[in-house]
């Protein structure tokens, strides 16, 4: 399967504990739409993407399966989110999803950044309620994503074991096989 599946297989692995979700990086709206389904008609899922073409196409996506009204998607970099997240989702977060890199098909030179992903890592880690849980793709395969990964693998190895369940990170097992380090690696972790 690929990462993408694992990280949604991993996010459904347990009932939702919150009807809140985010989603980091919607990009063409897979998981936005994946989240929107999983908060059903009752949650809200709050979205980020600061490419207006990313924000477009997948309103269009939500509108299109009849799911506008279960996520906000904000034209805004996920760095800035605690400014327009409502109050209800303090510590109130069941599912968040980041998956890094550019827009695919789009312009590989607008891709996600080490300060800001670190940033809004560290939000979206403290938003998390308890059983909360968190996915987040790195593709080291690119130019800023070698730097990219490297920052967030760093960050992941910090986290407190008192506070998050923190799965050993997950690669194609060719991949770690052929000690591939360009191969994407995908992390998560459980809110205690
Ligand atoms: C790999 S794509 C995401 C794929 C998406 N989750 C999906 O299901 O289709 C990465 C996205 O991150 C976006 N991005 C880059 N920097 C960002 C930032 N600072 N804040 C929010 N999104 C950002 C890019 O515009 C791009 O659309």
């Amino acid at each position: 399967m690929k990462l993408t599946g694992l990280a949604k297989e991993f996010i459904a692995s347990a009932p939702l504990v919150s009807p809140f979700a985010i989603d980091a990086t919607v990009g063409n709206g897979h998981d936005t739409v994946f989240l929107a389904e999983l908060v059903g008609p009752d949650g809200h899922v709050h979205a980020f993407d600061n490419q207006a073409i990313a924000v477009n196409a997948s309103e269009q996506y939500l509108a299109e399966l009849g799911w506008a009204d279960r996520a906000t998607i904000h034209l805004l970099s996920h760095a800035d989110m605690l400014g327009v997240l409502p109050k209800d989702c303090a510590e109130n977060i069941g599912a968040c999803m980041f998956n890094l890199g550019y827009l695919p098909g789009s312009d590989h030179l607008h891709t996600t950044q080490t300060k800001s992903t670190l940033c809004a890592m560290e939000i979206c880690s403290d938003l998390l309620c308890t059983g909360g849980r968190m996915s987040i793709l790195c593709y080291p395969g690119h130019t800023a994503g070698g730097e990219e990964t490297v920052a967030v693998m760093k960050w992941y190895k910090t986290l407190d074991p008192k506070r998050f369940e923190i799965l050993e990170p997950v690669s194609h097992q060719s991949a770690l096989d052929n000690q591939n380090t360009a191969s994407p690696v995908l992390l998560c972790l459980t809110r205690w």
